[in-house]
C-alpha cells in the first residue's frame, strides 16, 4: 500500500528542541500521523532495527546514537507516501540535502541527521511493526 511511511524523529532533535519544528514541516507537507510514540531504543533494539547496515564502517556510531536518547516513532498516510517522505527530508548527508528539506534545516552530520524514513514500502511495514500493534495504528 502505498498511502503509508514510516518515520522516526533521531535523540539529535530532541536534544536540539527541534522535534515540534521537524512535526510541523511533515504536517505542513500534508502527511497524516496514523500511529505517534515516543520511545528509547536498547542498543540491541537499534541493532535490530538497522541489522541491514550491520558490518558497516558506521554501524557502532549509528546504534550508540540511536539508543543516546529518545525516538519519535511514526506511521504517516499521503499518497505515495515513501517517495514523498524522502523527498521532504532531503539527502543522509544534512550538507548534502537540498535547500528547504528537514535533514538540511535541523541536521548536524550524517550520524545526527535528525529523522530517519523508510526506503521502500516492504521497509515501511517491517519498521512499523517494530514499534506498533495493529491496534495502536489508526
Ligand atoms: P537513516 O535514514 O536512519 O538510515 C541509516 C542511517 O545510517 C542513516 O540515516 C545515517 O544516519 C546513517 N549513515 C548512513 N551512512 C553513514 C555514514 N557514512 N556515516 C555515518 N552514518 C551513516
Amino acid at each position: 500500500n502505498t498511502r503509508f511511511t514510516f518515520c522516526m524523529i533521531k535523540p539529535d532533535a530532541f536534544k536540539n528542541d527541534t522535534v515540534s519544528d521537524i512535526l510541523l514541516e511533515i504536517l505542513k507537507a500534508g502527511f497524516k500521523i496514523r500511529g505517534i510514540k515516543i520511545t528509547m531504543l536498547t542498543k540491541a533494539k537499534a541493532e535490530e532495527f538497522y541489522d541491514i547496515h550491520k558490518g558497516k564502517e558506521f554501524f557502532d556510531r549509528l546504534t550508540t546514537f540511536m539508543s543516546s536518547g529518545p525516538v519519535m516513532a511514526m506511521v504517516l498516510e499521503k499518497p505515495d507516501a515513501v517517495e514523498s517522505l524522502r523527498k521532504l527530508i532531503g539527502k543522509t548527508n544534512p550538507a548534502e540535502a537540498e535547500e528547504g528539506t528537514i535533514r538540511n534545516r535541523f541536521g548536524t552530520d550524517t550520524t545526527h541527521n535528525t529523522v530517519h524514513a523508510a526506503d521502500s514500502y516492504e521497509h515501511a511495514e517491517r519498521e512499523w511493526s517494530f514499534f506498533f500493534s495493529k491496534r495502536e495504528i489508526y
